[in-house]
């Protein structure tokens, strides 16, 4: 069994005050995960990706509504359509199986008509409780696939180019994607990226972020220490520069400092989709 201490120090890089008495496979498997962008040419069963996919079935969701679905492509041709749409990331394509989670307020709405009930919930509270629903299948799928040695990385990049994915999977009104998801053998090992310390994620009893500019300068130094950020992985260097030392709190403001995917809304709508 690894290291708690280690795997904790991996985690957050500090020491850190947990007890070891409950380390199991399942929290080994949790405290060491990261994604994976690089993969072996080897297929994935058939047998083994519908084990992973009644895991991912598994996960809890919203009065049992499932406002969910997943789309499987293992047809080269369509996931090398898929991997056009996002030429930064040539990896996606190596992936023997490609998954989307999506969102789906379809199925139920389809119901009502078919059992002569009315539809009144086109709403904010249903998108997020779909949008929940598919992102718990997600990472249920992804625990369980890391816990054989599989690798996966989400994918929200599908989202750029939302019109042209859409028409690749022809996704009816209703349904929207959350992330893609390549699924195969890992090429490489991968890291363990380091967390915000649990003083500015965990509040107790209360919401309390006073100490967030010391925290996360604390943070900053550390984070920078172990994986100084390259010129090729600061955001927006056109705009804001190259820096020697660039933090994850520059990176981050960095990235949001520019409209990511406003459309969206927009393309919801037109999918039926209301947030109102
Ligand atoms: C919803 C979501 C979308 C993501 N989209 C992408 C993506 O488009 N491309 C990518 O390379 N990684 C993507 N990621 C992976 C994150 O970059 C990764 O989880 C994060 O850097 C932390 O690394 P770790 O998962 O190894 O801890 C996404 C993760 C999530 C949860």
């Amino acid at each position: 069994m690894p290291d708690l201490t280690q795997m904790l120090q991996d985690r957050y890089g500090l020491e850190p005050d947990a007890q070891a008495e409950y380390m199991n496979q399942t929290i080994m498997g949790l405290l060491g995960r990261r994604v994976c962008r690089a993969f072996a040419d080897r297929d994935l069963d058939e047998g083994l990706l519908n084990l992973l996919l009644a895991c991912a079935q598994s996960a809890p969701t919203k009065s049992n509504l499932q406002q969910y679905s997943i789309i499987v492509v293992r047809e080269k041709a369509k996931q090398k359509a898929i991997t056009d749409l996002i030429p930064s990331m040539p990896w996606i394509a190596d992936a023997p199986v490609f998954l989307t989670f999506l969102g789906d307020v379809r199925r139920i709405r389809r119901l009502a008509n078919l059992r002569s009930h009315d539809y009144a919930n086109n709403n904010a509270d249903t998108f997020m409780n779909a949008t929940v629903d598919a992102a718990l299948a997600m990472q249920m799928f992804i625990n369980a696939a890391e816990s054989v040695g599989l690798g996966c990385c989400p994918i929200s990049y599908v989202r750029n180019r939302i019109e042209d994915y859409a028409a690749i999977l022809k996704l009816p009104d209703g349904v929207f994607p959350i992330a893609g998801l390549p699924v195969g053998w890992p090429a490489q090992v991968g890291y363990v990226s380091m967390r915000l310390p649990q003083d500015i994620v965990v509040h107790q009893e209360r919401y309390d972020d006073g100490s967030l500019d010391i925290e996360v300068t604390a943070y900053d130094d550390r984070n920078h220490d172990r994986f100084p950020l390259s010129a090729g992985k600061q955001r927006h260097t056109g705009k804001y520069g190259v820096l020697e030392k660039c933090t994850w709190s520059e990176n981050v403001t960095r990235q949001l400092s520019l409209p990511e995917r406003d459309g969206f809304a927009a393309w919801l709508k037109s999918r039926g989709i209301d947030l109102g």
